[in-house]
């Protein structure tokens, strides 16, 4: 079956409790993602830090010819219930819903709307022992909250800015196998993100990069799991795989486009 082209959105929910761990970077490389493949793409910000939102609008002005990405300033509004809806309705017909959540804990109202919303979590975690303290945290909370036990969701961690083998990060992968939740794919730490985020572009979309094709690889590992889960969910059959897509498991990419 071809994932990309079959018809469902895809209601993307990027969360961690913990600020910095590369939320928004994840939410705009992924609206990037999906973008080069010809999909709708909307990318709703609900931190009113609007890093998204300036990401999207840096894009849509500039003059290189990327593919165009609205953008939902969804922290502005006069109240969650008003702006969740308004957001429900600017985002009908696109194929990809991109949530950028703001860190804050789980036992908040938006927080409990935005899990409704979603399909399937994306959770970026940095492997500093910090970081992974309170993912850890965090993915305990998620999983056991009522709104989550309702109507469990598939939940995909991404490790982010990892370069080297990481003990740290090795001993959070034990906790994730007990937790039933797996790691989908791990981004470096290099400056390229932050090229790219200053230029409203996503690390796929710079070709000439010798850094960001370095990437591709992972990036597809996600969309593909986004897409797989997604259509899971959606009650299509899909056939298993090995393991959640893995780095290892993947085709090298050289252009993302090919593979998506
Ligand atoms: N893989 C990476 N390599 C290098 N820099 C990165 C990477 N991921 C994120 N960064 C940088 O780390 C900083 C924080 O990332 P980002 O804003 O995406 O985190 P966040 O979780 O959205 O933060 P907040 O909680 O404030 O919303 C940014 O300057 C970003 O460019
Ligand atoms: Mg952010």
């Amino acid at each position: 079956m071809d994932y990309k082209k079959a018809s469902t959105t895809r209601r993307i929910l990027v969360v961690n409790g913990k600020g910095g761990c590369g939320k928004t970077t994840v939410a705009t490389n992924l609206a990037a993602a999906y973008a080069a493949t010809e999909l709708q793409v909307a990318l709703c910000d609900y931190d009113p830090q609007a890093s998204s939102h300036y990401w999207a609008e840096t894009r849509n002005g500039s003059e290189d010819e990327r593919p165009r990405i609205s953008s939902l300033a969804s922290f502005k509004g006069p109240n969650l219930r008003e702006t969740l809806s308004f957001s429900r309705r600017a985002t009908e017909g696109c194929d990809v819903i991109i949530m950028d959540a703001p860190c804050s804990a789980v036992a908040t109202s938006q927080f409990e709307d935005l899990l409704r919303l979603c399909d399937v979590i994306v959770v970026p975690v940095m492997p500093s022992a910090i970081d992974i303290r309170a993912s850890k945290r965090f993915i305990t909370d998620l999983l056991t909250h009522r709104v989550y036990r309702a109507r469990p969701r598939p939940i995909g961690i991404v490790g982010n800015r990892i370069n080297l083998p990481s003990a740290n990060y090795e001993k959070f992968e034990q906790f994730l196998a007990c937790s039933g939740v797996s790691t989908v794919c791990h981004f470096r730490d290099t400056p390229v993100y932050s090229e790219a985020a200053d230029d409203g572009a996503g690390v796929i979309e710079m070709r000439e990069n010798r850094a960001a094709r370095k990437e591709y690889r992972a990036w597809h590992s996600l969309t593909s799991w986004i897409d797989e889960q997604t259509l899971r969910e959606q009650g299509h059959t899909v056939p298993a795989r090995p393991r959640a897509a893995g780095r290892k498991t993947q085709p090298v990419a050289n252009e993302y486009r090919d593979n998506a």
